[in-house]
């Protein structure tokens, strides 16, 4: 497929107007600042869709779609991006002229030749006398000289501008280093984004590195990975970490092990498991999977054993199931991960693992007490998993998978079918259902934003998407990026503070590519801002942030505490740690 050169999408975003687009399929009439009308997306009584001019975004307050008028032609006429590009184009007389143009060639070759160049300083300075250290440390963990090599893995060195002095003399055109995701602008120049670190090089499956993840040095800094952003060569929720080595074994194969670090990936590729692949710096993603299918009939998934693994492992899981492929999920020691594991065991139990691997499904009941279950507990319980199960197209391995529950829970088979098929007629009717459109995925995101920290940094965003720029620069002044634990809107937050002009919302809401993520940023763009005196807003907003991974510790430790004290051991420490902890608290109020 032809890419469209980047400034004539960015010309095309700019000259269609929203309100022109939506009112050729939509009635709209003004309504204050914005224009209503009948959402076309679902079956609306009353108007529900609201779009802004000002915005030049649009939004449905009842079922949940949104996003700009490039996306709202997509959606609603079921096209491409780059047809529905082509269409505007049509519409308002720009020329579209497709990648062999000599711009827009040499754009992209400088882009790659930048992450060369970055990729060979990194490598150049871990192989230095500065990097003698972090290589020592890389060799510990188990990493041997040619693994490291052989994945360039590269040392960021603690400085602002080591690599953009190397990436000037070379004379780099500015959209180029602006584009390229290696530096962050902010109102004081702009800076190697990543600075002491050591760094992975993600690569293209051609060979060609693309990106980059960065792990901190020192344990004290918050963020302790760091990835590139999206960027013209990186699609994250594309890509796989390590597929370029392991594709070739994973074709043959047929299968892959798919786990969740850079680090874990090396070490058991360096091990022998060769057909791995990491998804790194973002959950998988329907994009990943429908890769996946292409290549891997059989998936093993070797996620962490801690809960945040666990709920990714199903996610990705139940992702899988729905593609045809059947996950199957391989039982890690409780506190390792793959990288750990085969450091500390070599490659033997873990194979072994691998071999006796389970089906996700049956992983899932095992998540679970289910002999421990009340009766009530277990109808909850059965109730989730049909309705994972709804979201599986193939009624091969909905039967199968449907057979296996009730046979691990001792339900009655027919009963369950009958579950599952009343699930899924609400799954169909959904869509006839006139008063009630049922919510969709980014709305629920929405709403699961309910902590009082979340809650928080919704708020920052819509102050950094809407508010003037004073209040804006004091949200940058006293909120470091680190403090969004909320993955999107810390992205959305990487992506406003730079921006001193007037915010292009539109712009803003092209960056994010997942249907579900837009929607969801849209959603948040589009909320007015209520607060009167933003800066004591702003400063509150900020103190709950601060205060909360805090909380957090505090509230474990006194879980720690009481477990300890119920087996009869001495707490002491721990109870130092707390004292110390609620100390720290307390001067922070
Ligand atoms: P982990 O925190 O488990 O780190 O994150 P790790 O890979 O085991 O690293 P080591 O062993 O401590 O050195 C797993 C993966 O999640 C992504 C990275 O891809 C990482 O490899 N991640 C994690 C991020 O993108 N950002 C983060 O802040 C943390
Ligand atoms: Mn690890």
């Amino acid at each position: 497929m032809a890419r469209i050169p980047e400034d004539t999408i960015n010309r095309i975003r700019d000259t269609a107007d929203i309100v022109d687009v939506v009112s050729q399929y939509v009635d709209l009439r003004k309504r204050g600042q914005n224009f209503v009308g009948l959402c076309p997306f679902h079956n609306d009584v009353h108007p529900s869709l609201y779009v802004s001019p000002s915005k030049q975004i649009y939004k449905c307050f009842a079922c949940g779609a949104g996003g700009h008028a490039i996306s709202f032609l997509m959606d609603f006429e079921k096209i491409s991006f780059v047809d529905s590009i082509k269409r505007l184009g049509d519409r308002y007389g720009i020329e579209i002229k497709a990648d062999t143009e000599p711009g827009a060639k040499e754009f992209f070759s400088n882009l790659y030749a930048i992450h060369e160049l970055a990729m060979k300083r990194y490598q150049g300075h871990l192989f230095s006398e500065k990097g003698e250290k972090i290589l020592g440390y890389l060799k510990e963990r188990g990493l041997t000289e040619e693994t490291i090599k052989k994945f360039h893995l590269g040392l960021a060195l603690d400085a602002w501008d080591d690599l953009l002095k190397a990436a000037r003399a070379k004379e780099f055109p500015k959209d180029v280093l602006d584009k390229s995701g290696l530096f962050t602008k902010t109102d004081k120049g702009t800076f190697d984004r990543f600075h002491n670190r050591i760094m992975f090089p993600i690569f293209h499956p051609s060979g060609k590195v693309i990106a980059f993840g960065g792990r901190a040095i020192d344990p004290k800094e918050p963020a302790k990975y760091v990835n590139s952003p999206e960027t013209p060569l990186y699609h994250k929720s594309e890509v796989m970490y390590g597929f370029q080595a392991s594709g070739p074994t994973i074709r043959k194969s047929d299968s892959m092990i798919l786990v969740e670090g850079y680090t874990d990936f090396l070490q058991l590729f360096q091990a022998g498991a060769k057909n791995t692949v990491a998804v790194s710096g973002t959950a998988l993603t329907e994009k990943h999977v429908n890769q996946i299918r292409r290549f891997a009939k059989r998936v093993y998934l070797a996620y962490d054993g801690d809960p945040a693994g666990i709920k990714a492992a199903l996610r990705a899981g139940y992702l899988l199931y729905q593609a045809g492929v059947e996950p199957r999920v391989i039982k890690m020691p409780e506190n390792l991960d793959p990288d750990d594991w085969v450091q500390k065991q070599g490659l033997g139990p873990f194979k072994e693992a691998a071999r006796t691997a389970i089906p996700l499904i049956e992983f899932q009941l095992q998540t679970v007490n289910v002999d421990e279950f009340t009766g009530m507990e277990t109808s909850r319980f059965v109730q989730d998993i049909i309705q994972d199960l709804a979201t599986i197209q193939d009624s091969i391995i909905r039967d199968k998978l449907l057979r296996t529950l009730a046979e691990k829970l001792k339900v009655d088979e027919e009963d369950l079918y009958e579950r599952l098929e009343r699930e899924m007629r609400r799954g169909s009717r959904r869509f006839v259902d006139e008063d009630q459109p049922r919510k969709v995925e980014s709305e629920e995101m929405y709403d699961s934003f309910s902590s009082q920290a979340q809650r928080s940094q919704v708020e920052l965003i819509k102050i950094l998407a809407g508010a003037g720029e004073s209040a804006r620069q004091q949200v940058r002044d006293s909120v470091e990026l680190e403090l969004f634990s909320e993955p999107i809107l810390k992205r959305l937050a990487e992506i406003l503070m730079p921006i001193y002009e007037e915010i292009d919302h539109a712009a803003v809401v092209d960056q994010f590519e997942d249907k579900n993520e837009r929607e969801l940023v849209t959603k948040i763009l589009m909320d007015e801002l209520f607060e009167t005196d933003l800066e004591i807003a702003i400063s509150d907003y900020a103190k709950v942030l601060r205060l909360t991974p805090v909380k957090e510790q505090i509230k474990e430790l006194r879980l720690e505490i009481r477990e300890l004290e119920r087996r009869k051991e001495d707490p002491t420490e721990k109870v130092l740690d707390l004292t110390r902890l609620q100390k720290e608290l307390n001067g922070m109020k």
